[in-house]
């Protein structure tokens, strides 16, 4: 079985009443959602409200990735949000991930604050070629991870397959949230290390976040159900 409060539902919609529908059809489970770029700024922080107000965590994805200064400020932008995670791209570096640190312990909600490390759909030929860091991804997403730590962050996003190996540097503590969850015979899409829930729990995942299966499902709650077993 599978904890409800350990998986993250990703709203990737456009449009506020489709999310809205997903909200109301999963209302009642002890679960978080995500709120990305492209429902935040479709609907500004309306749906933070919704979600919130039918009593789902809420994690602001908007990877934040700029200058240290801009960060800051953006953090400090969003502070009055009653949001309980959001994050930043560990590749803006140590300096912006200090300053995005001070702004978030600085807010009225204290939400976790994570930073992504490697994508789930970056491959390693395309971190190889396209951004010439060469190695595998787990090496690069661990030393993403302490870099991430060290700046003061709660957590990093990466895929199940990377836990072990963050835990391991940066303790048990660190939280993980992992995306590229999908159950048995699920369709990849365009996520490339994908793992089963049941999986990423063996791997010691905090927080899975699972879209399309659920929010494309004919049934999202059944799709849930489904996943909360574990399958
Ligand atoms: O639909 P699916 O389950 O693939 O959704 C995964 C979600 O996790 C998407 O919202 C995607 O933006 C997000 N994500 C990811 N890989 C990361 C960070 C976030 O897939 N490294």
């Amino acid at each position: 079985m599978i904890p409800a409060e350990k998986i993250i539902v990703a709203l990737d919609y456009g449009e506020e009443e489709k999310a809205f529908t997903i909200l109301d059809a999963l209302k009642g489970q002890a679960l978080w959602v995500k709120v990305g770029m492209e429902l935040f700024y479709s609907t500004g922080p309306k749906i933070i409200h919704e979600a919130k107000n039918r009593g789902f965590k809420v994690f602001l994805d908007l990877k934040l990735h700029d200058i240290p200064n801009t960060v800051g400020q953006a953090l400090k932008a969003l502070s009055g949000l009653p949001i309980d995670m959001v994050n930043v791209h560990a590749a803006g570096g140590s300096e912006m991930m200090k300053r995005a640190a001070e702004a978030v312990r600085l807010s009225d909600t204290r939400p976790l604050l994570i930073a992504v490390t490697q994508l789930t759909s970056t491959t390693t030929q395309q971190m190889n070629e396209e951004q010439r860091i060469s190695g595998d991804i787990v090496t690069s997403v661990a030393h993403y991870a302490k870099l991430a730590k060290e700046s003061g962050l709660d957590g990093v996003v990466a895929s199940p397959h990377e836990v072990q190996a963050i835990k391991l540097i940066c303790g048990s503590k660190f939280i993980t949230v992992t995306p590229g969850i999908r159950p048995l015979n699920g369709q990849a899409h365009d996520q490339k290390r994908i793992t089963t829930p049941s999986e990423a729990l063996l791997l010691g995942t905090d927080y899975m976040v699972i879209g399309r299966p659920i929010t494309q499902a004919s049934n999202p709650q059944e799709a849930l159900a489904t996943i909360l077993k574990g399958l």
